[in-house]
């Protein structure tokens, strides 16, 4: 099941020309897409003076946030680097930028650390704090373990095979010098199972549902960590 990073990469070139339109073309992928950026947007001003890493970026979905653009597929980054013409983009691993100490005012990555093996999580971690300024901010995304918990959730593949829940990413964080600062959710409802056109309409009930006490049982978990 656990894949190693060089064939999740080989992966990823290997979809970069269709990953757009598969993954968020759709209204499902819209739906999660939307409330990934109602939360980037309360938490990244992007008029601020800060210099922001874009950690697998990919095809530059989220990387309007973003002054840099770091990804370990060249393929994947073709498309983000015609959508970001101002973003100065890197080709390197998420655990080995080669970025100097305290770089950033802020690091996030959405749809990275899911595809990995918890060890290399770790090693992400310790990067991206190496390479924040002292209370520079981590925003990562993980699926929520006590929601595939809940519905007895059966991994097939590498793929999204990586759950963690809020504690778990707290004691990660810690051995990486960090510190969980606030959390989100993402997507409560079973929206792939809903009639297409009652997803839109749904988005701000859910996104709602999803950030209140049941948060943890969202299908996938925001983090915002600071560099202590
Ligand atoms: C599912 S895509 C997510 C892209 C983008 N963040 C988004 O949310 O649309 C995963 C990306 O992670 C990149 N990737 C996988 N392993 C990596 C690693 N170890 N270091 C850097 N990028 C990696 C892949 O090349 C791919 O572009």
């Amino acid at each position: 099941m656990e894949k190693k990073q060089d064939e999740v990469v080989d992966y990823y070139d290997t979809i970069a020309a269709t990953y757009d339109d598969s993954r968020f073309g759709n209204s499902y992928g819209r739906f999660i897409d939307a409330e990934e950026r109602r939360v980037m947007d309360r938490l990244i001003d992007v008029n601020a003076e800060e210099l922001r890493l874009d950690m697998a970026c990919g095809t530059g979905r989220l990387t309007n946030y973003a002054t840099h653009g770091l990804d370990a597929s060249d393929e994947m980054m073709k498309p983000a680097k015609e959508r970001h013409p101002s973003v100065v983009f890197t080709q390197a691993s998420a655990a080995d930028t080669g970025f100097p100490d305290g770089m950033f005012d802020v690091v996030y990555s959405f749809h990275l650390l899911m595809h990995l093996p918890e060890a290399t999580v770790g090693e992400i971690f310790k990067e991206a704090c190496r390479i924040l300024k002292p209370g520079g901010r981590f925003i990562m995304d993980i699926p929520s373990k006590k929601r595939r918990q809940l519905f007895h959730h059966k991994q097939e593949s590498w793929h999204g095979g990586t759950q963690m829940t809020v504690s778990e990413v707290a004691q990660m964080a810690a051995e990486a010098s960090l510190t969980v600062n606030r959390t989100f959710g993402i997507l409560m409802l079973p929206v792939h199972r809903m009639p297409e056109r009652m997803r839109k309409p749904l988005l701000k009930f859910d996104a709602w549902l999803a950030n209140g006490w049941l948060k943890q049982y969202s299908s996938y978990i925001v983090c915002e960590l600071v560099k202590h």
